[in-house]
């Protein structure tokens, strides 16, 4: 385990080579630098989301976005998916600047995203169809990933027959179908009950050991980001910029990790982090 508490910006580690993936000498897959956003709506006052975010995620690695509500989190995941314009600072995949959405990035969202007419099986086999497969292969292809993410056995239901947590694994298996090396996912299990939660981060974690695709998740539960994360960034309140850096890879596999006085001691010590951010919110101390 290397957990070694606040290792400050991401920036500096990137820069110092410092970054905690499998092989520490390979360029960075998801590199932010200087990433300022702000919103101009139409109606009402713009709002700098994020200032200067800088960020490199190195491949195979999993992160989680750390920070109260508002913070800017799903501004930065969202810029990455290319599904916002970058107006300062820059984004790059692979070394590619981003320009926008791609099938390299795979996004699964809280609030599941199926077709309600299609099949759990018909959803995934959508995820299947550019990858131009035979029909028998692209079917097998499908039973794997719903096998994967917990489903079998359920391949003929609709998302209305599904509960919330059967539906956002429907989603998982679809987004895995289209078989990206990056996943982006805001908050996936935020509407779930705590039980389910539980039961779907493990998986999760089962199905990154397995593919290793690099993720960066959302969440604003300290815990989940601790258990699932081997890095937290920790964003500030808006505009969001990048508080700290604390590296969280613990061995998953332990059954009593939850339970270890090392993973709650760092859960205490991110909660503060976190916890300062949010008074600042409270008290209106943002600028
Ligand atoms: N479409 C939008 N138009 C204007 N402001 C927005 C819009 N979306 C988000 N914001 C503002 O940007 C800030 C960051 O939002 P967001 O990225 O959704 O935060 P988070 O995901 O951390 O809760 C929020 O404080 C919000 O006020
Ligand atoms: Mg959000």
């Amino acid at each position: 385990m290397s957990g070694t508490g606040v290792t400050g910006k991401v920036g500096q580690a990137a820069r110092g080579g410092k970054l905690a993936t499998a092989d520490s000498t390979a360029a960075p897959r998801i590199q932010v630098e200087g990433i300022t956003y702000q919103y101009r709506p139409a109606r009402g006052r713009s709002v700098v989301a994020l200032q200067d975010v800088s960020l490199a995620v190195g491949s195979q690695e999993f992160v989680a976005l750390l920070g109260p509500s508002g913070c800017g989190k799903s501004t930065l995941l969202y810029l990455i998916g290319g599904f916002l314009p970058i107006e300062a600072g820059s984004i790059t995949v692979a070394g590619k600047p981003v320009t926008g959405p791609g099938p390299d990035r795979g996004i699964v969202f809280q609030h599941f995203a199926l077709f309600p007419w299609k099949t759990v099986m018909g959803n995934v086999l959508y995820g299947l169809e550019r990858q131009g497969l035979p029909r028998e292969q692209r079917r097998r292809q499908a039973k794997t990933f719903i096998e994967m993410v917990g489903l079998g056995g359920f391949e003929d239901s609709y998302p209305a027959q599904l509960s919330g947590g059967m539906k956002q694994r429907a989603a998982i298996a679809r987004t895995l179908a289209f078989d990206p090396d990056i996943l982006l996912m805001d908050e996936p299990f935020g509407a779930l009950d705590a039980q389910t939660r539980s039961l779907i981060q493990a998986e999760l974690l089962a199905i990154w050991a397995k593919t290793r695709k690099t993720v960066i998740f959302v969440t604003h539960d300290v815990q989940e980001a601790v258990y699932l994360a081997q890095r937290v960034v920790v964003m500030s309140a808006r505009p969001g910029t990048v508080k700290a850096v604390v590296s969280t890879d613990f061995d998953k596999d332990d059954k009593a990790l939850l339970r270890a006085p090392q993973f709650t001691a760092k859960v205490d010590e991110i909660w503060r982090l976190v916890h300062d951010e949010a008074l600042k919110v409270h008290s209106g101390k943002t600028r």
